[in-house]
């Protein structure tokens, strides 16, 4: 029986793992820690390590998972920025979730785009506080009003329809033309999206060469008072930038579901505790902030896809049927 060590295994994970393993039987041990040079001697007599989005898997890594016999690394997420495919190529095969619900992250970054807008979050703590007052509450209409995507894939493409629905006009980039093209949207060149757009979202990967792409130059190619959200990865934003657009009003507001440090803080209670980060606590105080602990894909249909999807690149892994999840260093 296929034997499956899974890191940073939440009450959540191990509820919709078991349920979909009901169809497979391996044998699968939930591990709490995520996976890093001390915990993958865990995965010692494993065949999988089945890993999520802030467990770096690094050259050390892979080679310590290859000493301890793991033939696969099973990630389940869509985003690969964390591992080391150049690493990885040759030794250990990787595989991972392309779509589970492109509809999950779509509707959450909306949701952030109505919350910051109409400052819903504040709403809800002012009457709760028996202040009924709107004072400083006022938003503006979506409609007619001009969304840049950036990046036109599973997730851009279901935002440029909701947001369509919204009577707002969409443009998008993408590396890939074409994605631009089958949204049925206006292609925009980046500096055009930048300049023209209300309110700009990002959904492309991180790569070497988009790490940063929202910085200061790119800040003050905006329209003043431009609202960004960035659900992608939290290096796509060069925070310090951030901080300081936000602080002339040159960025009016943030919807950050992910942050660049974030591996430090996400999934983990830090309540009593004191935030090291001062970037992070900066962008905290700020009113027009909402920050989020990386739970755009956080629904019942994307946990039950990642389940199902993850086993189903572990059966045909070790079953030698072709996989079309695998990625690799030339991907
Ligand atoms: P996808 O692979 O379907 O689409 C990505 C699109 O981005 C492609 O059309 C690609 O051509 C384009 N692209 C690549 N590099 C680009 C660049 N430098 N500039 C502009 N476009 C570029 O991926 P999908 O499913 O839409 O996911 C997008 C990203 O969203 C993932 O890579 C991941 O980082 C992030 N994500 C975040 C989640 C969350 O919970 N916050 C959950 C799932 C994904």
């Amino acid at each position: 029986m296929v034997k499956i060590a899974l890191f940073d295994a939440k009450p959540y994970d191990k509820e919709f793992f078991e349920i979909a393993n009901s169809q497979y039987l391996f044998d699968i041990h939930y591990f709490e820690e995520g996976l890093n040079l001390e915990t993958c001697l865990l995965a010692r007599g494993f065949d999988a390590v089945c890993v999520f989005v802030n467990d770096p898997v690094t050259a050390a890594i892979v080679d310590s998972l290859c000493k301890a016999g793991v033939k696969l690394i099973a990630l389940r997420s869509t985003g690969y920025n964390h591992v080391d495919l150049k690493a990885a190529s040759g030794k250990i095969t990787v595989v991972r979730v392309p779509e589970y619900s492109p509809h999950a992250v779509a509707e959450f970054a909306v949701g952030m785009m109505l919350s910051l807008n109409r400052k819903i979050h504040h709403a809800y703590a002012r009457v709760r506080d028996n202040n009924f007052s709107i004072a400083g509450l006022m938003g503006f209409d979506m409609y007619r009003k001009t969304a840049g995507v950036i990046g036109a894939g599973r997730i851009g493409k279901a935002v440029i329809e909701i947001l369509k629905g919204f009577g707002m006009k969409v443009i998008a980039y993408d590396v890939l033309p074409e994605q631009v093209e089958m949204a049925d949207c206006p292609f925009a060149d980046l500096d055009t999206l930048y300049r023209e757009s209300d309110i700009i979202t990002l959904h492309c990967p991180l790569t070497p060469a988009n790490t940063h792409m929202i910085n200061s130059a790119s800040i003050a190619k905006m329209k003043k008072g431009v609202m960004i959200i960035n659900t992608g990865r939290g290096s796509l934003v060069n925070s310090l930038d951030l901080v300081q657009a936000l602080k002339t009003g040159k960025v009016k507001a943030a919807g950050l579901d992910v942050y660049e440090e974030e591996a430090e803080y996400v999934y983990k209670d830090l309540s009593l505790t004191i935030l090291d980060d001062d970037t992070l606590a900066r962008l905290l105080s700020f009113p027009n902030v909402l920050i989020t602990s990386h739970q755009a894909f956080f629904t019942q249909e994307a946990l039950t896809a990642i389940a199902s999807i993850t086993l189903e690149n572990v059966k045909d892994f070790f079953e030698g049927n072709p996989c079309n999840n695998e990625v690799s260093s030339v991907d």
